[in-house]
């Protein structure tokens, strides 16, 4: 847990306000143009915006799991509605962390800040996988946007931060698939753990 100065609070309080702008502006684009390819690549847009203020999101803010830690990530909560909707979180990682292809049962965007995440997208294939069909790098300046049924794996190798935002809170998603490629089945996946609140106020906030 980080403590911060009087300075680390000024910027935690500009980061609230900037990311409560951003949200603001993201349910505005979703309510103009729904849950499309066109609302998802502007909401997108919209985060590379906020991810582009470095100065609000010092690394030392958001510390990853230690050595001594069995997991190599944890993901940040920066907003989140009062009925869920509208989640974004800071994926901090520390080494090397991999999905599985999955969906997401809502929309959802990846864009970078520090180090990269390769994302892979799948289509469902005539024998019940998944087949590969393009990869996208995120890292700072990039990133991706997916509707509900779009299927990615990410892949991260060596430290990095990175945004991932949701049309829904992550422990409300307990209808997302992923396959598993060994048993060649789809299987819920359900696993939120790891979650830290990043909210000033709320109970865990780290940064007054
Ligand atoms: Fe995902």
């Amino acid at each position: 847990m980080t403590t911060t100065s009087g300075a680390g609070h000024e910027v935690a309080a500009a980061r609230e306000a900037a990311v409560a702008e951003t949200m603001d502006d993201i349910r505005a684009i979703e309510g103009e143009l729904g849950v499309t390819r066109e609302a998802v690549a502007a909401i997108r847009d919209r985060l590379l915006r906020l991810a582009a203020r470095r100065e609000l999101f010092p690394l030392a803010d958001f510390p990853g799991p230690g050595p001594d830690e069995d997991r190599r990530s944890f993901l940040y909560r920066l907003a989140q509605d009062d009925d869920d909707r509208f989640a974004l979180y800071a994926q901090r990682s520390t080494g090397a962390v991999k999905t599985p292809a999955h969906n997401h049962t809502t929309w959802a965007v990846v864009v970078g800040f520090d180090g990269q995440e390769l994302n892979r997208f799948y289509e469902r294939s005539d024998d019940g996988g998944v087949a590969e069909t393009h990869q996208h790098l995120v890292e700072a300046g990039t990133g991706v946007a997916m509707l509900p049924d779009d299927l990615h794996s990410i892949h991260i190798e060596a430290p990095a931060l990175n945004f991932h935002c949701y049309g829904l809170a992550l422990e409300r998603l307990d209808e997302r698939v992923y396959f598993d490629a060994r048993s060649h089945e789809w299987r819920v996946f359900n696993s939120v753990s790891g979650i830290r609140e990043a909210r000033l106020g709320r109970s865990e906030a780290q940064f007054c």
